[in-house]
Formats: C-alpha cells, sequence, structure tokens
C-alpha cells in the first residue's frame, strides 16, 4: 500500500474546460480527467449516476448516494446543484481519509465556475463524521474513513460514486475484498457508477455479484462503467 504521504502533497492544475483540479507527485496521478474536471464529473457521476437513479425512483424517498473519495467536494458540489435544482432529496456520505487543507480547497475555482462559492466553502467547513444539512435538500456526512473499514451500511445506497485513483496508481483499492464492501452496502437495484473499465475491474464486479454495461464516457473515452445490484 501508498504511504499517506503519496496522496497529501498536491499541485493545483487547470484541466482543459477550465476547471481545476489536483495532482499528486507521489502518484503521478490527478484527481481528474485532464481534459475536463467539471466534464468528467457532471457526466458520469451526475448524468449516468445520480440523475439515472432518481429517473427511475418514484416517490418521496430521499435517494442515498455514497462517495469512495470526496477529495476536492466537486461531486458532492454538483450531486447539491442537482437535489436543488430538481428538488429531489439526497443524503450522501462521502469517505476520505487524506482531507484537502483550506489552502487547497479555497484555491479550487469550482465555486466561482458554477455560482456556488458559498455553498463550496459551506461544504468544506462542515464538521466531520455526521449528517450536515446544507439545503433543505441536501445532507452531507463527511467520514475520515478508508473504504476498507467502513462498516454499518448494509443495503444503504442507491448510487455508488466510485471515484477513487485509477488502478494502475492505488490498485489495492479496487480488489475484490473492497468491491464486496459495496455491493453490501447498495440496495436491491442500486448502482455503481466508475471512470474506470479495466478489463480486470470489469471481471471482479461480475463475480462479486453485479451486471455491467460499459456506455461511452465523456471527453471521447471509449468506456465508462454502471454496475448494478439486480432486485
Ligand atoms: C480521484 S481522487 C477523488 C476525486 C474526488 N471525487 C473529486 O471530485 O475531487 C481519489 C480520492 O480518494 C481518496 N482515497 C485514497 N485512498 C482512499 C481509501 N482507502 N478510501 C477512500 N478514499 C480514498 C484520495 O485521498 C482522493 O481524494
Amino acid at each position: 500500500m501508498k504511504e499517506p504521504s503519496s496522496f497529501e502533497k498536491r499541485e493545483l492544475i487547470v484541466s482543459q474546460d477550465g476547471s481545476s483540479s489536483l495532482y499528486l507527485p507521489g502518484l503521478d496521478e490527478t484527481y481528474h480527467n485532464r481534459r475536463g474536471a467539471l466534464t468528467e464529473s457532471e457526466f458520469i457521476f451526475i448524468e449516468k449516476g445520480l440523475k439515472n437513479k432518481a429517473l427511475e425512483s418514484s416517490g418521496s424517498a430521499p435517494i442515498r448516494v455514497l462517495e469512495v473519495g470526496m477529495g476536492t467536494g466537486l461531486n458532492v458540489l454538483l450531486s447539491k446543484r442537482f437535489a436543488d435544482s430538481t428538488s429531489k432529496l439526497v443524503e450522501m456520505v462521502t469517505l476520505e481519509p487524506y482531507p484537502l487543507t483550506p489552502s487547497e480547497w479555497e484555491a479550487l475555482n469550482y465555486g466561482e465556475l458554477l455560482n456556488m462559492r458559498e455553498e463550496f466553502n459551506a461544504l468544506h467547513k462542515a464538521s466531520w463524521e455526521k449528517a450536515i444539512e446544507l439545503s433543505p435538500f441536501f445532507t452531507i456526512t463527511k467520514l475520515k474513513t478508508r473504504l476498507e473499514t467502513l462498516n454499518g451500511y448494509q443495503n444503504a445506497f442507491d448510487v455508488i460514486y466510485m471515484d477513487a485513483f485509477a488502478p494502475s496508481r492505488q490498485s489495492e483499492i479496487w480488489s475484490k475484498d473492497n468491491l464486496t464492501i459495496l455491493f453490501n452496502s447498495l440496495r436491491d437495484g442500486g448502482i455503481l457508477v466508475t471512470y474506470c473499465a479495466q478489463g480486470q475491474f470489469k471481471r471482479d464486479l461480475k463475480e462479486v455479484g453485479f451486471m455491467t454495461e460499459h456506455p461511452s464516457g465523456p471527453l471521447g473515452k471509449k468506456e465508462m462503467t454502471i454496475a448494478r445490484k439486480e432486485a
């Protein structure tokens, strides 16, 4: 396993759609696609994840979302925007063992790009380890927890955003044991979405019990993954 220091020395970068991201020299890895952080997150996690699930759901029950790797908070911010703009209740839990420092998140430009600066600040300032209502439609629980040690969430989520670093950089987080934790944490009919469509990962998803599909990804990417726990 990589040492925590590999995850904690970060450099600000600007991706090609103008949205910022971070680069980790210790892993030689970025937090998002260099061709467009905002474009990638909006397509994979909101369009194919949260919105996709919201279209399937009826009634007023909250949609429960788990994110692996809160990082910059971009996916949380986009999820809040979706909840508020559609008046859908969303309850999100996000895992992050290596949170950004205030100077790191203050330098990111998502607040300006989305006209959500105050909301972005509130998200990063929100206490850890407890549910915080950021709006009448959106609640966030930030956990300084590693996926490997997540417990207490069986049949709990409708959508999982699997947004860890790539298997070539952090192979252990994509292990079959971790995929089993994620499978068990999903409700029947729930979906896991990720930018990753690597061969071993696809095979492991099937072995763990997921039904998988691999539509085209954003920014010219040939495939992404939507994995479903069948009802
Ligand atoms: C690709 S980045 C996340 C991008 C993030 N969703 C965003 O929008 O900025 C991967 C994240 O996973 C976190 N991470 C690393 N090891 C982890 C683990 N064992 N469990 C959960 N998260 C982990 C990293 O610190 C990093 O923030």
